[in-house]
């Protein structure tokens, strides 16, 4: 493995040539690591406490994009916190209005209670906040509101005041049901203390008890679930909801069969699908398959959960910057003589954390020609290679706060090709997640078996993936890049059915959904009495009852 020494005796162009053997995943690499995926899947469907955790969430049906009701949703994981009332039209669009509150530090660390009071208080404000009674207040606040037939929550029966609201908690939590699920352990930064092994919807539910707030939880999710919900509900079929943000992670629909660590739960007695959360962003943590370079081990080794999350760190926006940054580094640092920027660094640049995976879509949108660097529509001709690394180091300049003189072209030259580096190789591994669930589910065979698309499930159908998260959004071609490695991993004719689609505002638009499904199970059982696992009130039920359909595959 070569070393960040190896610096010391190359000149640039040899150091970008080390770098990109290092980084580069040949196809063989991919294979195998996708492979070791589909081993991974496997262990965690059949064990509890596995780090991919292949969490059962309960969420048995999918939405067909009739589904009507306002829904109050609470979304904490990404970059911010959000609360949001979402209103779904029952014709497969949804209306969201939200306010977004920043989390502090101190709040991610500090003592778990002062976070969910804090996430109780975002919801009381939101409430508060909510303007007049004629559009945007939640039925539910203005008393005389009666309930539209079919439509979903904010139920005002004279008795009850409380708001229903849907959790989305993009962290890895073991659910016991649609609306408890126990914390395995944080991601992302956060590391609120006395949290892990709670239940996370009775910790906010306490909040709320103890401000005397009158809202309940009524649903838990996580926010690839919440993807996935809403990419159904949207586009008529999804089987996997992914996210690539701050975090990563999957959610895909799987055979309650194969969820074997299932036991003797009644969910499995009963069969059909559920939705599991992957929570791969804990894929490999061993690193024995991941390709690990001396900037990751770095990353890992300071980062606040070492050893966890390995999968996590190489792909997702929290982290890209930060390798990145580790890499440059290393050319400021570089010996006997700075092949960066003179030698010199900034105070983002030399901060841990100090360069955000937004200046790389930045950056590549400046290479590109893309988004506020676009040229004007008049212009013809493309932008000849000085003027695009003009753009380049017009950003590296302003982002990382450097004298317009400290920075040479041949400095932007290096900063570009680092970070395409870096954001290639989290495509082409955020491939490998896509191309084992595709196999996990029988729509795809590994091309390297030769088995091309002999007795595929859904054979010739198309097949929806839901996708949210900054990287994804916002990172030029960063589908464009995941779906060449797809096509390598599993063929172009599978690749080329799979319709990946922006699940935009998926957390909420999906826990709207889910606590649909909260609400018509508990209607059920309250109609009937019962227990939510019992086979005679299964969410299969609802399918005719109430209008959610079940698992559905698109037609192609
Ligand atoms: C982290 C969390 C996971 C979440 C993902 C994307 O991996 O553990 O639950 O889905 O980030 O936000």
């Amino acid at each position: 493995m070569a070393h960040t020494s190896a610096l010391l005796s190359h000149n640039t162009e040899d150091i970008l040539k080390t770098l990109r053997q290092q980084f580069t995943l040949d196809d063989k690499s991919l294979f195998n690591i996708t492979a070791t995926f589909l081993r991974e899947v496997s262990d965690g469907l059949a064990n509890y406490g596995h780090p991919m955790a292949m969490i059962p969430t309960f969420v048995r049906a999918v939405p067909d994009g009739t589904e009507t009701g306002t829904f109050l949703a609470l979304d904490l994981g990404g970059t911010n916190l959000r609360v949001c009332e979402v209103t779904l039209h029952g014709d497969q669009t949804f209306s969201l209005r939200q306010q977004k509150y920043k989390v502090s530090e101190a709040l991610k660390t500090g003592e778990v209670t002062s976070l969910f009071d804090y996430l109780a208080d975002s919801v009381d404000a939101f409430l508060t906040e909510s303007g007049s009674p004629s559009t945007a207040v939640p039925p539910s606040l203005s008393r005389s509101t009666t309930q539209a037939p079919h439509s979903g929550t904010f139920v005002d029966d004279g008795s009850d005041t409380q708001v229903p609201l849907a959790l989305t908690f993009s962290f890895p939590v073991e659910q016991t049901a649609l609306d408890s699920g126990r914390l395995l352990t944080w991601t992302k930064g956060f590391a609120a203390k006395n949290a892990v092994g709670k239940d996370v919807v009775k910790l906010l539910q306490d909040a709320f008890d103890r401000k005397h707030i009158h809202v309940k939880c009524v649903a838990l999710v996580n926010d690839t679930v919440g993807a996935l919900l809403s990419r159904a509900y949207t586009s008529g079929g999804c089987i996997l909801g992914a996210i690539f943000g701050t975090g990563t992670n999957g959610a895909y629909v799987e055979d309650v069969a194969n969820i074997t660590k299932l036991g003797n739960d009644p969910a499995a007695a009963q069969g059909g699908p559920m939705i599991v959360n992957t929570e791969w962003g804990g894929f490999n943590n061993t690193r024995s398959s991941l390709p690990s370079t001396p900037y990751d081990n770095k990353l890992d080794r300071e980062s606040i959960n070492p050893r966890y999350q390995a999968f996590e760190k190489f792909i997702s926006g929290m982290y890209l910057g930060e390798i990145a940054r580790n890499v440059l580094l290393s050319f400021v640092d570089a010996a006997p003589k700075p092949l960066l920027f003179g030698g010199r660094a900034t105070e983002g640049l030399n901060k841990q954390w100090g360069l955000d995976t937004a200046i790389l879509s930045e950056i590549a949108e400046a290479w590109e020609g893309l988004g506020r660097f676009a040229p004007p529509a008049q212009s013809n001709g493309k932008a000849d290679e000085e003027e695009r690394l003009q753009r380049v180091r017009g950003v590296v300049v302003q982002r990382l706060a450097f004298a317009s003189d400290e920075v040479s072209l041949a400095d932007a030259d290096i900063v570009r090709q680092v970070c395409t580096l870096v954001v290639d190789r989290a495509a082409r591994l955020s491939a490998c997640a896509v191309a084992a669930v595709l196999v996990q589910t029988g729509r795809a065979h590994l091309s390297e078996s030769g088995q091309e698309t002999e007795g595929l499930q859904d054979a010739g159908k198309r097949i929806g993936v839901g996708v949210d998260g900054s990287l994804v959004e916002f990172y030029p071609n960063f589908q464009t890049k995941l779906r060449a490695s797809l096509r390598v991993l599993v063929g172009a004719e599978v690749e080329s059915r799979v319709d990946i689609g922006m699940a935009k505002d998926g957390s909420g638009a999906g826990a709207a959904l889910c606590a649909l499904v909260a609400q018509k199970q508990n209607q059920a059982l309250q109609q009937r009495g019962g227990y939510e696992h019992d086979p005679k009130y299964a969410p299969s039920k609802l399918r005719t009852e109430e209008g959610v359909a079940y698992i559905t595959s698109m037609q192609s």
